[in-house]
């Protein structure tokens, strides 16, 4: 329990916090991993480079602070980075650590207005939250480990089949390479895959969704090969589509993530995908076509032509098992084949216009795909009328706020 004193002392470092957050997480970083060179085993290096995980991490600390007397209020969210924590083999021993790493860069960057007593206050807060993390954490990890087929760590598993899906997302078939069998995982969830690079120091780690239904005797992702010379972020997805061959080993942590679909819900579903977000909707969709396939469904996806289109095949194949379904693709750049394709509706963008056609009152809406498709998407389905309780959505990487 912390003291009135020290609750009230929080609450008003809350404004410098807000002035110097992510100066504050930048140099807890940069100090952090020079001291423990090994924790960028379990970082993103990318994440690192853009700043995304200063981001995140300077807003969580803002809100815990804000909500430092009711810190159920935050739980929600608390949960949220606990799946990706969980999914990470992020561990209570890592805590202390960080609070220490995170106080030195609060005294470093505050300078004289860090004073003893903010600082004291700032020590325990960090260790009521870390508490909370722990806590929400072991039951996770317990969860994990007790589940039929599941476990707790990362666990090797063998590539069995890769099967590309267009000319730049490929499927890989991943099965336990002890031959035990599958946990059951909830539609929408991902699966942590962690590396080793030859010639790269550290390992690198990369969560992808699950794009097959829950119940097969292995688990399937679908990996995009990211052009590098923009972005760091392909690294290990070349390494995966160039590389890794059937027979090779992947080590994967149990799948995790709160973003899915209620199944006992009959309401009429609208996924809406933007490229490679199209993965987490290919779980989902074939869970519906399995055990709802009365439920009405609109499949919509994005991209920018035929040729990057995954999963036509199966998506087309879908509408055996479903009662009521509609599928439709927008291309940006459709080659002329691309307009003759049966579910070609739209040249350009999927927009308000677009949307207006799948609106229904009580459907509930899904999207996932690039943060500005996303945005677009949120912001049309607003303005058509749709409540922000139908709207559902991931981004994938740190979490950011749309
Ligand atoms: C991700 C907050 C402690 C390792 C995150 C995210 C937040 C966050 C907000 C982004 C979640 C998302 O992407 O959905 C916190 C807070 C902590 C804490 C408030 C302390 C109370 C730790 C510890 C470790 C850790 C002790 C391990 C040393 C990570 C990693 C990620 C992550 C590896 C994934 C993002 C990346 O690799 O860049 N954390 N975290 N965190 N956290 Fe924490």
């Amino acid at each position: 329990m912390l003291s009135q004193k020290t609750i009230e002392i929080i609450k008003s470092t809350v404004p410098v916090l807000e002035v110097h957050g992510t100066t504050i997480t930048t140099v807890f970083y940069k100090n952090l991993f020079e001291a423990y060179p090994e924790l960028l085993n379990i970082f993103n290096h990318a994440n690192q480079k853009k700043g995304r995980q200063q981001h995140a991490l300077a807003n969580t600390v803002l809100a815990a602070a804000k909500h430092i007397d009711q810190l159920e209020t935050i739980l929600p969210v608390v949960k949220q980075i606990a799946q990706k924590h969980r999914s990470l083999a992020v561990k209570p021993e890592h805590y202390p650590i960080v609070g220490e790493y995170l106080l030195a860069a609060i005294k470093e960057v505050l300078q004289e207005a860090a004073t003893e007593e903010i600082l004291q206050a700032w020590g325990d807060a960090y260790g009521v939250i870390a508490g909370v993390f722990i806590s929400v954490e072991k039951e996770m990890y317990d969860q994990a480990s007790k589940q039929e087929g599941g476990w707790a760590d990362f666990k090797p598993f063998t590539v069995v089949k890769k099967v590309p899906e267009s000319d730049v997302i490929t499927s890989f078939y991943l099965k336990p390479a002890n031959g035990e069998g599958i946990p059951a995982f909830l539609p929408g969830q991902y699966v942590t895959v962690r590396i080793g690079i030859p010639g790269e120091r550290f390992l690198f780690n990369r969560q992808y969704s699950l794009s097959d239904a829950a119940g097969k005797d292995y688990f399937r992702i679908s990996v995009k090969k990211e052009r590098t010379e923009s972005s760091p972020d392909g690294r290990v997805s070349n390494y995966l589509h160039d590389s890794i061959q059937v027979g090779d080993s992947l080590d994967l942590t149990a799948p995790a993530g709160h973003f899915s679909i209620d199944l006992e819900k009959g309401t009429p579903v609208v996924f809406l995908g933007g490229g490679v977000g199209i993965t987490p909707f290919m779980s989902m969709v074939h869970a519906v076509a399995d055990q709802t396939p009365d439920r009405d469904v609109q499949f919509i996806h994005a991209s920018d032509n035929g040729k990057v289109q995954p999963f036509r095949r199966e998506l087309t194949g879908l509408a055996q098992k479903l009662e009521s379904y509609q599928l439709a693709f927008v291309f940006k750049n459709p080659e002329k084949e691309d307009k003759q394709l049966p579910n070609f509706v739209k040249e350009g963008y999927m927009d308000k216009e677009l949307l207006s056609l799948h609106v229904k009152p009580d459907a509930d809406y899904y999207i996932c795909g690039p943060v500005p498709f996303m945005k677009a998407i949120i912001t049309c389905l607003k303005e058509l009328g749709v409540e922000p309780d139908n709207i559902h959505y991931e981004f994938f990487g740190p979490a950011v706020s749309l």
